[in-house]
């Protein structure tokens, strides 16, 4: 069964799909077979990325029902080496707002697929839609820029990631009295749900702890300059005192002509300008999650 790895962000316009699309044709470089994702439906990009201007299927036609499978929506790109995209355009009210029923079958149909690795370039923010999708993957990434808004937005993407995590784990576990309460109230920390759930059921409350420990995101900070200032020490308290998760760093990413160059003519920065820093620092970022990644996935076919 394939790796899932997902990508998320507080913000939209961080980078995720740059970071996403480069990562993903690096493994399927290695031979790896690569699935690449755009959950991100109201601002799909990936497509465009890769020159595909208008693909002959996307992720909505599977939703939808147009297309029974998602082998019949996965398409090779231009400078594959084997990765396959599902490109997501064509939002509807159905697919801004998917039910969970229908991201649970997304899900077991992507887990299906013949591939080593696949990549989710989830929509950015934190709506069910996107907190979903990126609580899926068996590791996952977060991106961020580092003004201020960007930092604020991560912080509090990672806080109600942690929060719907907790959240599924209680309503999984299914005692009436739980899902009541858990249903009815809104939580602002992590904390809060987690006293919540203790006042009922304190074995419940020690697995969301457990599962909360568990939940340490891979963190890329992009389009870092040399006036950068902020503090992932700090950010990494921060995380680590009010949600209980690590914030493990994965790599930084220096902001880069090369990579706008690259999105103008359509082809990942690791391909057109491998020397550029953009590109060395993404090639850096991509060993690094090689080795996060072990033994997850079959050695070089
Ligand atoms: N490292 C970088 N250096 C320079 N520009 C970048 C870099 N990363 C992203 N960008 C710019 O930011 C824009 C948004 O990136 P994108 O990956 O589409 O963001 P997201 O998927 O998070 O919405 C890109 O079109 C590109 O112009
Ligand atoms: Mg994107």
């Amino acid at each position: 069964m394939a790796t899932i790895v997902s990508v998320g962000s507080g913000k939209g316009g961080v980078g995720k799909s740059v970071i996403a699309s480069n990562l993903a044709l690096l493994f399927a470089r290695m031979g790896k077979r690569v699935i690449l994702v755009d959950l991100d439906i109201s601002g799909a990009n990936l497509h465009v990325m890769f020159g595909m201007h208008h693909p002959p299927a996307t992720l909505t036609d599977f939703i939808t029902g147009r297309v029974n499978s998602l082998e019949g929506v996965a398409q090779e790109v231009e400078w594959g080496s084997g990765l396959r995209l599902i490109p997501g355009t064509g939002e509807t009210l159905a697919t801004a707002n998917l039910l969970f029923a229908k991201k649970k079958r997304v899900v077991r149909h992507l887990r299906q697929m013949q591939a080593d690795l696949i990549l989710l370039d989830c929509a950015p923010g934190t709506s069910y839609q996107a907190l979903d999708f990126f609580l899926v993957g068996d590791i996952q990434l977060v991106v961020a820029t580092p003004d201020p808004p960007s930092v604020v937005e991560l912080y509090r993407f990672i806080k109600l990631a942690a929060i719907r995590k907790v959240l599924m784990i209680g309503l999984a576990r299914g005692q009436k009295e739980l899902k009541a309460i858990l249903m009815e109230k809104e939580f602002d920390s992590v904390q809060e749900i987690l006293d919540t759930i203790g006042r009922v059921d304190k074995a419940s409350q020690e697995k969301a702890e457990e599962v909360l420990r568990e939940f340490n995101p891979l963190f890329v900070l992009n389009q870092t300059a040399d006036k950068t200032k902020l503090s992932i020490a700090y950010l990494q308290q921060v995380i680590y005192k009010f949600i209980g998760s690590e914030l493990i760093l994965l790599g930084e990413i220096p902001k880069d002509e090369a990579v706008d160059q690259s999105i103008r003519i359509f082809q990942p920065v690791v391909d057109l300008a491998s020397k550029s820093p953009a590109a060395k620092a993404l090639i850096q970022t991509f060993h690094s999650l090689q080795q996060r990644l072990g033994d997850r996935i079959p050695a070089l076919t």
